[in-house]
């Protein structure tokens, strides 16, 4: 059903153009709209303009009436879709053509029923129930009006002080592959048109992680080797899910920053891995080619980043008034300019935004925070808790016991909420004391000091609340400001004072449980060892406070596995699992001071229950390239509570032309295993795909000679003749 028409879109003789059939194929359409738009109508569609921060939906109005409605996109961050359809009214009835607008925005990890922080999700090991909270958010999105979201964020970090580590998968190239594809499948659906489907933003392209020594929006020293190895792979998995659409870097890669890159938009994106969507700048990327000191002026910094393949201008409004004359000059073809417009209506037929331009309206109560989505919400925090130790069972709680709740977290709202959390609102959230106060019975409450600051007024209270109960449970942690966009530490450790409630309170002499609450790993060297148990819960989001009441009581038991390392201290930093052998056997960077082994490590985290891991076998331990092995292990629950165990399969070349990790996750998945009862895992290896490795130039290599199969310790050959 054709329900639109452009002011000119129909001819005299009343036929629609092509542009408008929606049984034809798309390329067909983006090809015949194309060949009718001017030059200028082109321009408009590589504009993405931001209705500021102006976030009150009452005062859009005079905004979108000078916003000129022949634009591609626009960032919109009103509550409900009430200005974009006024928005999109006007592309749609005063344009020539009628080209409806593409809104996008930042869900990130929810939009109003706002979930776990991406690192958290990643320790989940789920990305099925992970991709479960993306299609909520999805359809929180759509039904606001929005398109398209700036999300998943697939930068691999491995420098906990830059504060953006919070928005991605953790540290792991497969991890955060399989996570971020996850991701994109769940915004985008089978099909891109459907309601509740939005497009997805595989962001930063390239290497945005690597920033130099944890600080934002810094140079990036990234070798041709670590981009293919390291950052690129999620990006390629992302591409390979269907992502519509890249945002480009603020880093350098080797000198070319990321929105001026020719190689990784052009060369990688679009012709080794044929992705025929758009790439968007980030926020002002294009003018800030200029701070970087590689484009002299605005007009040259267009130049750079059109023709190194970025479509979209976000924000920084530069492609709109230079590019016309960068044409007549020369410095940029039609045909550049041609391929972006190509891609961008390319992305807007697929969302089916020609035939349906405006969002329905719904009342809140049937678009956001619905009981359903609120169940998710908790069921992917209570999977994404790692607990780090537990000394002689202090956790579950026993029913019964007298609980003190303790600390600057207890009772906070919105740090639980973690940066970027869309338009998630404090009193959404229910804290950890809310939580708990429904189950346990017997809680008392003491403040005891701040996240920072020198008043220590408050210990005297908490010790006493501390020793007038049976346990402990101290919630520690970072504000949510703490970490997210431009928001580095120097230090990853908690404020001095956090850690001094934790020695005072530990004095009472009960059982200390430290619940933690962060977005970023944390230097738990002193904490560690001063408490009985440690329960990381990462930035759950909404549903904190149930997640924290159901794991610390038992109900649920906690199955999150770290997918980032623990340093041991900042200066091991940057410290990860898969790094490459040392030169000298067993002494691989020794400190005098410190150790020199982390103190969690990437996979780590422990149960209520115990797993036992039966003998590891391969069904043939000789193979061609052309063969398939499977490798297969069975767990045990040998406990007396079920429990949901991921078994991590890792890799190891121990010898080969470019030197490789020491070990590399390769594959992993998680089972519900009864008390009492086994199951059995397998891996399916596909030589070319678990065995090989990249070259500096992104080719794919693999040798002949012995691999290993790692599994919990162990460890199988297999020979590759
Ligand atoms: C800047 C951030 O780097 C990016 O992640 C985000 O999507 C854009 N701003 C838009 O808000």
């Amino acid at each position: 059903m054709i329900l639109v028409c452009g002011l000119s879109a129909v001819a005299e003789d009343g036929t629609l153009p092509p542009y408008k059939d929606a049984s034809l194929p798309v390329e067909t359409r983006v090809e015949d709209l194309l060949s009718r738009m001017t030059l200028q109508e082109k321009i408009a569609q590589l504009n993405q303009y931001s209705l500021g921060s102006n976030d009150n939906v009452n005062n859009n109005g005079e905004q979108v009436k000078v916003l000129p409605p022949e634009i591609g996109s626009l960032l919109y961050t009103a509550d409900d879709a009430v200005s974009r359809n006024a928005m999109q009214k006007r592309a749609m009835e005063e344009t020539r053509l009628g080209i409806p607008i593409l809104f996008g925005y930042d869900t990130v990890h929810g939009y109003r029923t706002i979930y776990p922080i991406p690192l958290a999700q990643g320790a989940s090991w789920n990305p099925e129930l992970a991709g479960e909270a993306c299609r909520v958010a999805g359809a929180e999105s759509y039904y606001a009006g929005i398109d398209w979201t700036f999300s998943p964020m697939v930068d691999v970090a491995r420098d906990p002080r830059w504060g953006r580590v919070a928005e991605g998968y953790g540290e792991d190239p497969y991890l955060t592959s399989v996570f971020g594809a996850a991701a994109v499948r769940a915004y985008q659906g089978d099909d891109l048109s459907e309601p509740g489907n939005i497009a997805a933003c595989l962001k930063h392209f390239v290497g945005y992680g690597a920033s130099e020594a944890g600080r934002d929006y810094v140079y990036s020293e990234i070798s041709r080797q670590s981009l293919w190895s390291t950052y690129l792979p999620p990006f390629e998995a992302g591409v390979k899910a269907g992502a519509a659409t890249l945002m480009s870097s603020f880093n350098d890669i080797s000198g070319i920053p990321g929105s001026a890159n020719r190689y990784t938009m052009t060369e990688v994106l679009k012709r080794m891995w044929r992705h025929d969507g758009f790439v968007v700048a980030d926020w002002h990327a294009v003018r800030q080619l200029v701070n970087q000191g590689m484009a002299p002026d605005d007009a040259t910094a267009v130049e750079y980043a059109i023709n190194a393949g970025l479509d979209m201008d976000m924000t920084d409004n530069l492609y709109m008034p230079h590019l016309e004359a960068l044409v007549k000059s020369g410095r940029v073809s039609v045909e550049r300019i041609d391929d972006a417009v190509r891609r961008i209506l390319r992305v807007k037929f697929r969302l089916g935004l020609f035939e349906h331009p405006y969002t329905d309206i719904k009342p809140e109560n049937e678009r956001i925070l619905l009981p359903e989505s609120l169940d998710v919400a908790q069921r992917l925090a209570e999977e994404t808790f790692v607990l780090l130790k537990n000394d002689a069972e202090v956790l579950p709680l026993k029913p019964g016991q007298k609980v003190a709740l303790i600390g600057p977290m207890a009772k906070s709202r919105k740090d639980l909420l973690g940066s970027w959390h869309g338009r998630g609102r404090e009193e959404d959230v229910v804290s950890i004391f809310d939580g708990l106060s429904e189950i346990v019975q017997e809680l008392t409450y003491a403040f005891g000091c701040g996240f920072e600051g020198e008043d220590r007024s408050g210990f005297a209270e908490a010790v006493k609340a501390a020793s007038e109960a049976d346990v402990v449970v101290l919630c520690l942690g970072e504000r949510y400001s703490w970490s997210g966009e431009n928001a580095s530490r120097s230090t990853i450790a908690l404020p001095r004072i956090q850690e001094e409630l934790l020695m005072a309170v530990r004095k009472a002499g009960k059982p200390v449980v430290v619940l933690l609450s962060n977005g970023r790993p944390i230097d738990l060297s002193r904490i560690s060892p001063a408490a009985d148990a440690v329960l990381e819960i990462w930035q759950p989001g909404v549903m904190a406070g149930p997640a924290v009441a159901s794991v610390l009581t038992g109900k649920t038991n906690p199955s999150g596995r770290l997918n980032v390392t623990f340093p041991y201290t900042t200066g091991q930093i940057p410290i990860y699992y898969c790094q490459r052998n040392p030169a000298r056997e067993g002494s691989q960077g020794r400190y005098q001071d410190i150790p020199s082994t982390p103190m969690y490590e990437f996979g780590y985290g422990l149960s209520y229950t115990s797993y036992e891991y039966g003998p590891l076998s391969v069904s043939s331990d000789t193979f061609t390239v052309n063969d398939t092995v499977t490798a297969t292990v069975t767990v045990t629950n040998t406990g007396d509570m079920d429990g949901k165990e991921t078994v991590q399969w890792y890799i190891c070349d121990p010898y080969s032309t470019i030197t490789r990790p020491v070990k590399e996750l390769k594959h992993f998945e998680k089972k519900m295993i009864p008390a009492g009862e086994s199951r059995t895992f397998e891996f399916e290896i596909d030589p070319m795909r678990d065995l090989s490795y990249v070259d500096w130039k992104g080719d794919r290599i693999l040798e002949p000679g012995d691999y290993y199969i790692i599994v919990k310790g162990r460890k199988v050959r297999l020979t590759l003749e």
